[in-house]
């Protein structure tokens, strides 16, 4: 068995899942892979049906993802050939794992079950659109909101008012229709929308989180993190100003130029 890992996280969301008992599911998967003998005409059965059921979870949620995707590239074709303007720098896109929905379903202290998932997972499919502006997150914000067939659950705005650690993004749950032999369901995506610059400190900071360092030699890591997002908020929206000029061809207005760059730019403009 080359990729045990794999094959691992199968087995395990795939039998926690319908036997409803992860922590049974998982000691018995493990016990089954540490042994070397040859698998047997039923444990390839098992393996096969197994295998079925993890994707019959994960099918819905892996369609409705990518034609969140699709009508996200198709937004920002519109707007190509319309305005001129590219808003989406790209797209990124992750499948949760299914060990990893049965863990989050235990820390929130919800049953482990197929119906809880689908009652309180939001995030199986999630996608991150990142974005050249600032006001290119509230237009594509808008233009989802827009489409009639979608399902708007919740926006967290994290951009008017970011997280006590300097964190900002647009967090979007979205239920989108897809059809399946047994009809119609409407399957929730989370939606991550970020500039370039929100999306450059929250890889860092998740990175640097990891590294596990509060107080090195004196350096107070959390509260540099903070002054650099403020520092990449008042960057960004310098450029935004900037943007704005030069798309409407008119020189920048001096109020909304200074009110972005906290120094007095008026003898520049003058
Ligand atoms: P979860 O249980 O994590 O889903 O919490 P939640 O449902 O309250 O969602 P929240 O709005 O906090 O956003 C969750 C996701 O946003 C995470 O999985 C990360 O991708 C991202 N995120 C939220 N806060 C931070 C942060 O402080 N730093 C970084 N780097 N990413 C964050
Ligand atoms: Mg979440």
């Amino acid at each position: 068995m080359s990729n045990n890992n794999a094959l691992n996280d199968i087995l395990v969301g795939a039998t926690a899942a319908y036997n409803q008992h992860p922590q049974v599911a998982t000691a018995a998967v493990k016990r089954t892979l540490t042994h070397s003998r040859p698998l047997t005409s039923s444990d390839i059965d098992s393996l096969t049906v197994l295998e079925f059921a993890a994707q019959d979870i994960l099918l819905k949620y892996h369609a409705a993802m990518r034609q969140m995707e699709t009508r996200l590239e198709t937004l920002d074709q519109d707007l190509k050939l319309r305005q001129s303007r590219n808003p989406i720098h790209h797209i990124e896109s992750r499948m949760k794992s299914v060990p990893s929905i049965f863990e989050k379903l235990g820390r929130y202290g919800k049953s482990q079950t197929l119906d809880s998932m689908e009652r309180y997972i939001m995030d199986i499919a999630g996608l991150r659109v990142i974005v050249s502006y600032v006001q290119d997150v509230y237009d594509i914000l808008h233009y989802l909101e827009h489409q009639d067939d979608l399902e708007v659950v919740t926006v967290k705005d994290y951009i008017t008012n970011p997280k006590p650690n300097g964190y900002r993004s647009l967090h979007m749950i979205v239920k989108i229709p897809v059809y399946f032999l047994s009809g119609r369901q409407h399957v929730p995506v989370e939606i991550q929308i970020r500039t370039i610059a929100m999306d450059f400190w929250a890889s860092l900071e998740h990175d640097l989180k990891y590294k596990a360092v509060r107080e090195t030699s004196g350096l107070n890591v959390g509260e540099e993190l903070k002054q650099c997002s403020n520092i990449i908020k008042e960057a960004e929206d310098r450029m935004q100003v900037l943007a704005r000029a030069l798309e409407q061809n008119a020189p920048a207005d001096k109020h909304e130029v200074n009110a972005a760059r906290q120094i007095d730019l008026s003898e520049q403009l003058r």
